[in-house]
């Protein structure tokens, strides 16, 4: 009998095991992911019912000729490929933004009927899409294939456009549902719920208050910080955590309030786990509001695309440029960017050429696959890719970007590639959390090595299409001894010797690296003290859960301490803690596990905030004057207003001033806090000067958004 209750509880234990949702764990620690960006119109047609609904009827094509009709492409469709998605090694699915929206058709220049199909032009955030879902625009097939992808170890990420409506001047002329219900449109706004400002155009594109307050190509401009939209987009985003969605791609985030989107971010993140990335799009990191985009990474609670990165990676692979390019962008960034590790990287998307358009050549695909497979940062492809889907009508550019899914081979290179690459991102440290270094460097080679601890990842990358390269002089922290390709050979990887050295540079015997191969030798290390590789968010309010990944943690509790106060375990695994943020002073704490044993980890950063944090708008008039290149700040007594700070990237700011020599900034503060503020000047070469006088003070209001006009006190 003991025997039989014996075995039972084994099979018991086995069956958990084996019926635990694959998922791995907290969509907090997205590095360990390998995103797959799906256009959900172009990826497969799971049910033709919903091709052409009555109540947006004749914007589908059937015979697909017109490249801004609807095609067919849908959620069922996306659910009935997750195995395929899950084969290749995908383990988080971007789909386009699924709301409601536009249902009706605008005739391009030429005449010929245009349609939402991309998802860009929401009308009522708070239901699906009848194209992508039923007639009913219910949750119905959202719901099921998120169910399919959490079962398949796939995190569902959804788009997310809040920055404006539908276009402004044709169609539904902004027209704004909340479940159903009309609440305005741009044309007749008499609530304000719009910004009505000209097209952002010419100098205005690096002109922060045009940036952030002009009309984005037509589309009319939603006013967040107005009450009544701040509390719809909110509501909207925690409608879909509530149906299961692991994270926000956020569409446009350049153009939209910082205070509200660190509103936004903290919103969502105080209703549970997620993982939020924003679009900033820009050329290099020569942009005028380059600066602005780390600050905003660095500070809100969303990482960003890496373009930056993507444009070094398309001259490189794309136009043979000097590997010094990538290894130039991964350094800057490397300084700028608190959370480099976040950075979702990629090769191509939705709104540039396929890299297939550009260079036509599958050898310079698989190396750039690699490479974000491998450096630092999240990796994130395109749908088709791994089946070499292009269309180059036009240069490729958008619309031909956004070829239908020619089919589902799962035996292509890429497609193997993108699986062995994902399984080494599970299984080697290096990869997620990592530190990368470059090793050897030359027009067409590039070896880098990625470090986590003891576990180390280094590849080495030849695009020079007809000559192998010799080298020499290359150390690594790898173990002594010979070290196989992970890849065994499939981009023509060979094995290395590594000899005996010293502070992590053991020499590696002379070799060839032959033409347009990919190697990659690892090694992950065993036992060791608790490693702390991540944490997400890296800002709450007490009571926000966080959670801590990395290795070593132990099996039995132990101990998280944000600097010296213990904070509460929600749940404890090898890998992954989940606490509570505790009632601290708001501040930055250092973050640190010990496990049951009283081995203490590596310290992360946390910023414990004041309170939860709502979108107030500061009006500071008649402020000192400035010249070119001066800027008003505020700063503050708590964490939000940067704690006094007089610097650039301590203080709030820097502030808009579209009537000199009035300021204004929409910032986020703590919620039902009264707090103590002034406005300073931090002057192109960095002289502070601040307004005289007492402190302002202003108690935020608990929920909804606030206001604050003063004059500057001389
Ligand atoms: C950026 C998106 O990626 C693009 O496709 C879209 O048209 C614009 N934002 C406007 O939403
Ligand atoms: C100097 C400011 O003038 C004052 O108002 C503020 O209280 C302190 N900095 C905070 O350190
Ligand atoms: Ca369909």
């Amino acid at each position: 009998m003991r025997k039989l209750t014996h075995r039972l509880s084994a099979i018991a234990l086995l069956l958990t095991i084996l019926f635990q949702p694959l998922t791995s764990g907290f969509a907090a620690d997205f590095k360990r992911e390998v995103i797959y960006q799906i256009i959900t119109d172009r990826f497969f047609d799971g049910n033709t019912a919903n091709n052409n609904p009555s109540q947006s009827a004749g914007l589908y094509d059937a015979t697909k000729t017109n490249w801004r009709l609807y095609w067919g492409g849908d959620l069922q469709g996306i659910q009935q490929k997750m195995s395929y998605l899950a084969g290749m090694g995908v383990t988080a699915i971007w789909i386009s933004p699924p709301v409601d929206n536009l249902n009706t058709n605008i005739p391009d220049g030429g005449g010929n009927p245009t349609a939402s199909y991309h998802g860009y032009q929401g009308r009522d955030f708070k239901r699906i899409e009848e194209h992508f879902g039923n007639s009913g625009n219910t949750w119905t097939d959202f719901d099921a294939m998120v169910t399919a992808a959490h079962q398949n170890g796939i995190k569902v990420i959804i788009d997310f456009a809040p920055n404006h409506s539908t276009q402004d001047n044709a169609g539904e002329f902004g027209s704004l549902y909340d479940n159903g219900s009309f609440l305005g449109n741009y044309t007749n706004d008499t609530n304000g719920y719009f910004h009505h400002n000209p097209n952002i155009s010419g100098g205005g594109w690096d002109d922060r208050y045009q940036v952030e307050y002009y009309t984005l190509f037509d589309l009319a401009d939603l006013n967040q910080e107005h009450a009544t939209i701040d509390a719809y987009m909110k509501a909207a985003a925690q409608l879909f955590q509530q149906h299961g969605v692991d994270g926000f791609r956020i569409d446009a985030v350049k153009h939209i309030t910082w205070g509200w989107q660190y509103s936004f971010a903290n919103s969502i993140y105080t209703y549970g786990d997620s993982f939020l990335f924003g679009e900033w799009y820009q050329g290099n990191t020569a942009d005028p509001l380059y600066h602005d985009s780390y600050k905003f990474a660095n500070k809100s609670g969303i990482s960003l695309l890496d373009f930056p990165l993507n444009t070094a990676i398309r001259s490189v692979f794309g136009s043979n440029a000097n590997f010094s390019d990538i290894d130039s962008v991964i350094t800057a960034e490397g300084t700028n960017f608190t959370w480099k590790e976040d950075l979702v990287t990629f090769v191509d998307n939705h709104d540039m050429a396929r890299f297939l358009s550009v260079n036509n050549n599958n050898n310079r695909l698989h190396e750039a696959l690699s490479f974000i497979l491998t450096s630092r940062g999240i990796p994130c492809i395109y749908y088709g890719t791994e089946q070499y889907l292009h269309n180059d009508t036009s240069g490729g550019t958008d619309p031909y970007n956004r070829p239908m899914m020619p089919g589902f081979s799962t035996t292509t290179t890429a497609y193997t590639l993108t699986n062995r690459l994902s399984a080494l991102r599970r299984s080697n440290p290096a990869i997620p959390y990592g530190s990368m270094t470059q090793r050897w460097i030359n027009n067409d080679v590039y070896i880098y090595e990625r470090t986590f601890f003891g576990s180390v990842v280094l590849v080495a990358i030849n695009k020079n299409e007809t000559s192998g390269y010799s080298i020499s002089g290359l150390n690594t922290s790898l173990p002594v001894g010979t070290q196989s390709d992970y890849l065994t050979g499939l981009l023509g990887g060979v094995p290395i010797t590594v000899g005996s050295g010293s502070g992590g540079n053991n020499p590696v015997t002379t070799f060839t690296l032959p033409a347009h191969t990919v190697s990659v030798w690892q090694f992950t290390e065993g036992a060791a003290p608790p490693q702390i590789g991540s944490l997400g968010p890296t800002a709450g309010q007490p009571g926000v859960k966080t959670t801590i990944a990395g290795r070593n943690f132990g099996t039995a509790t132990g101990t998280v301490k944000f600097g010296t106060t213990t904070a509460t375990v929600n749940s404890w695994s090898p890998t992954q803690i989940v606490v509570t943020t505790p009632s601290v002073t708001n501040g930055n704490y250092n973050v640190t596990v010990t496990n049951s044993g009283g081995t203490v980890s590596n310290g992360i950063q946390y910023t414990v905030l004041t309170a939860k944090l709502i979108p107030v708008t500061f009006t500071v008039y008649n402020a000192t004057p400035t010249q070119t290149g001066d800027y008003i700040f505020l700063t503050g007594n708590t964490v939000e207003l940067g704690a006094w700070s007089t610097t650039w990237d301590g203080a709030v700011g820097p502030m808009l001033t579209p009537n000199y020599p009035n300021w204004f900034l929409n910032a986020s503060m703590p919620a039902g806090q009264t707090i103590q503020f002034k406005f300073i000047k931090i002057a192109a070469n960095g002289t502070v000067t601040w307004e005289a006088g007492a402190n302002h003070t202003y108690t935020v209001p608990t929920s909804g958004v606030g206001y604050v006009n003063v004059n500057w006190q001389y």
